[in-house]
């Protein structure tokens, strides 16, 4: 059951698609206190009460302990404490002496205090909302429910479940060709290369730099011939400069945000001063949306959207503010105090809230200042490429992943988790969030493996790709200053070709699951204690995952570590990929060490139940799905449903293949 109420005057987020009406009275279980135009919800926690969501976040799967915003975040530092990262997705499910679901929509900011004021206290500050309340017999059925209400989640083409690689610093067409031969020479399988920032001419969006890459064109069709797709990065920010057709366009028009007073609002990102598309007005953002055509013609069928938060390196007015504190300085002796305001005046420029205040868009005729709408940002961007291929071609689909986003933009694309780094805790991290982004609708979904930021290790980035191959989106992706991470630099290549195949293995039933999932609403990855809600053990356990109907995953997330505890809720069988074959065991619900070394992939297949198994392929092109074995836990003739779409149009999503199983 949902119950719907509204606080002030929320901006339309469009993230809901159902209708739900108004309820009047208040809100079940919560201490409702408003007051200035803000309003505080107050609930009571028992000791074992859980909290699950809020999508893309920090720390663990059960948010407990800590304090969070709903505020999307351009700041590489995923350290613990942060509250905020790119994404705001302000859906949780409390579980326990009470379970139910709280949805607070809204373009600003949301606080959720959840425990960490008073441990036994969860506090939701917002302004301006309307508030969802969701209950229903189990987790499960709440989001369920949730994700009834706010649509069905992206599904991309198939291809897009193939293995990616990336790296910000692949300068001109021979980089991307090296990429291409190492991993061809190394029989690693890829279906996707990324094209980072520098590709562009002057960092402006829809220009090609046509000495680094003279005939993007050709290169694209002839790589695709070979499986392999050019995925282009697209940023958010245009750059400033009278004669590049974007500016020129978007000025004319009045597309982009503005002052107060209706002139563009400057801002510097990569090309230095830029300006930004007022994606909150639909004309505009379907302009926008419309220059990705510029790469449609070109054969390509893939985007990242990035620095879409809006991420700004500066504000028009700040900068400056900035220049004349550090003239003021100069030749003056730089005390504790002095050298902290010098420092101050750069280290506050970026992503300040003072320039999202002064920055407005155009709303229904209307100035709005961004900081009523600021998550929105990257939501709306992405839908205005979505809603470009829809009126393009209505039945195509199209690879496209942002890294802002809000609940909504699930419909149209689907998300990376942003700047990780190449450590442990953050493989850790990329383990814990699944879950909660599919709680949200953000199935399609994925971490830069091996780390975005800093160096990796051989032994990180096996560990990373042995659970990259199971989350939807599965790239390797790193910073320009980290060293080459390419899976062929690496000495253990056979180790390598084992883990990336098993992706290809396993895509047949990856596929038809996500498939299955986005169009019922379910979870794909799944905390233990949402399929055993009365199991005690179950709700403590944060580095395991239900992946699908089949498989409970438990990755190894720690250095030199030979193996990991492993908690089995139910009677399993654990399933050992080595090099030379499957091997497997039955084994009794309770808790195990189980070996796993470096180059080998462990999981537990569920009574009653099979797994799917594809032949090694190059890329999703060569892959025959058609002939699958079945690994089973099976004592009686058992059926799976496999999808049996083109694997390109969104009408052939109906067509599933029911197959018998025998024990
Ligand atoms: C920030 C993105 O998060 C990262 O993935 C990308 O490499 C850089 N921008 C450069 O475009």
């Amino acid at each position: 059951m949902i119950r719907k109420f509204r606080y002030g005057k929320p901006f339309p987020t469009d993230a809901v698609v159902k209708n739900v009406g108004q309820t009047s009275g208040m809100p079940p279980f919560f201490t409702v206190t408003e007051q200035d135009g803000g309003v505080e919800y107050r609930y009571t926690m028992e000791k074992e009460d859980c909290v699950f969501g809020l999508g893309e976040q920090m720390r663990g799967i059960n948010k407990r302990g800590w304090h969070y915003d709903g505020y999307a975040y351009d700041d590489p530092h995923l350290t613990e404490t942060r509250t905020s990262l790119y994404g705001a997705h302000n859906f949780i499910v409390v579980f326990g002496a009470r379970t139910f679901g709280v949805f607070v929509d809204c373009g600003k900011r949301v606080s959720f205090d959840i425990g960490y004021t008073d441990p036994d206290e969860l506090i939701i500050t917002f302004a301006d909302a309307d508030v969802y309340f969701i209950t229903g017999e189990s987790v499960l059925a709440i989001v369920k429910t949730f994700r009834e209400l706010i649509g069905q989640s992206y599904i991309p083409p198939k291809w897009a479940f193939g293995f990616g690689q990336s790296k910000w610093g692949y300068r001109c067409e021979e980089d991307i060709r090296e990429v291409f031969r190492g991993y061809e020479e190394a029989e690693l399988p890829l279906d996707m290369i990324y094209l980072d920032i520098d590709y562009m001419e002057e960092y402006c969006d829809f220009t090609v730099n046509r000495e680094r890459f003279p005939d993007l064109k050709g290169l694209a069709e002839e790589f695709k011939e070979k499986g392999v797709r050019l995925i282009p990065i697209v940023d958010a920010a245009v750059k400033v400069k009278e004669g590049y057709h974007v500016y020129d366009e978007g000025v004319e028009k009045g597309y982009f945000c503005t002052d107060s007073e209706g002139k563009p609002y400057v801002v510097g990102v990569w090309p230095g001063d830029s300006v930004l598309p007022d994606v909150l007005n639909p004309e505009a953002r379907l302009w926008f949306g419309s220059y990705y055509e510029e790469f449609l013609k070109q054969g390509i069928e893939g985007f990242w959207n990035d620095m879409n938060e809006p991420a700004i390196f500066y504000g028009q007015g700040s900068i400056d503010r900035a220049f004349q504190v550090v003239a003021s300085k100069a030749g003056v002796n730089l005390d504790h105090e002095t050298f902290n305001e010098v420092q101050a005046a750069f280290g506050s420029l970026a992503n300040n809230p003072d320039d999202y205040a002064a920055m407005h868009h155009k709303a229904e005729g209307e100035l709005i200042s961004h900081s009523e709408v600021h998550n929105l940002y990257g939501d709306f961007l992405t839908r205005g490429a979505a809603e470009y291929f829809a009126e393009r071609d209505p039945d195509r689909r199209y690879l496209l992943f942002s890294r802002s986003s809000y609940i909504g933009m699930h419909r149209y694309g689907g998300i990376w988790t942003g700047d990780n780094a190449s450590w442990w805790s953050h493989l850790a991290l990329n383990v814990k969030m699944m879950p909660s982004l599919d709680m949200c609708g953000f199935l399609f979904a994925g971490a830069d493996l091996g780390g975005h930021a800093e160096d990796t290790t051989e032994d990180l980035m096996l560990r990373w790709l042995a659970f990259g191959i199971f989350t939807p989106l599965m790239r390797n992706h790193a910073t320009c200053t980290a060293r080459d991470q390419e899976c062929y630099r690496f000495k253990d290549l056979g180790a390598f070709r084992h883990i990336l195949s098993l992706r290809y293995r396993l895509l047949p039933y990856l596929y038809s699951e996500f498939v299955k999932c986005a169009q019922k609403g379910e979870m794909l990855f799944k905390p233990l204690c949402f399929e055993y809600p009365e199991d005690a053990r179950a709700r403590t356990v944060e580095d395991q995952l239900f992946w699908g109907e089949s498989v409970m995953l438990a990755p190894v997330v720690e250095a030199n570590a030979a193996g990991r505890y492993v908690y089995l809720p139910a009677r399993m069988k654990l399933l050992r990929f080595t090099r030379h074959g499957v091997r497997e065991r039955v084994m009794e619900k309770g808790e195990y060490y189980i070996d796993v070394p470096l180059d080998e992939v462990v999981v537990f297949l569920r009574e009653g139940k099979v797994l799917p198994l594809a032949q090694p392929a190059k890329n999703v092109a060569s892959l025959d799905d058609r002939h699958l074995t079945f690994l089973k836990f099976i004592v009686q003739t058992t059926e799976y449903t496999v999808c049996r779409d083109d694997g390109v149009t969104k009408s052939s999503l109906q067509n599933f293949e029911t197959i018998k199983v025998q024990p």
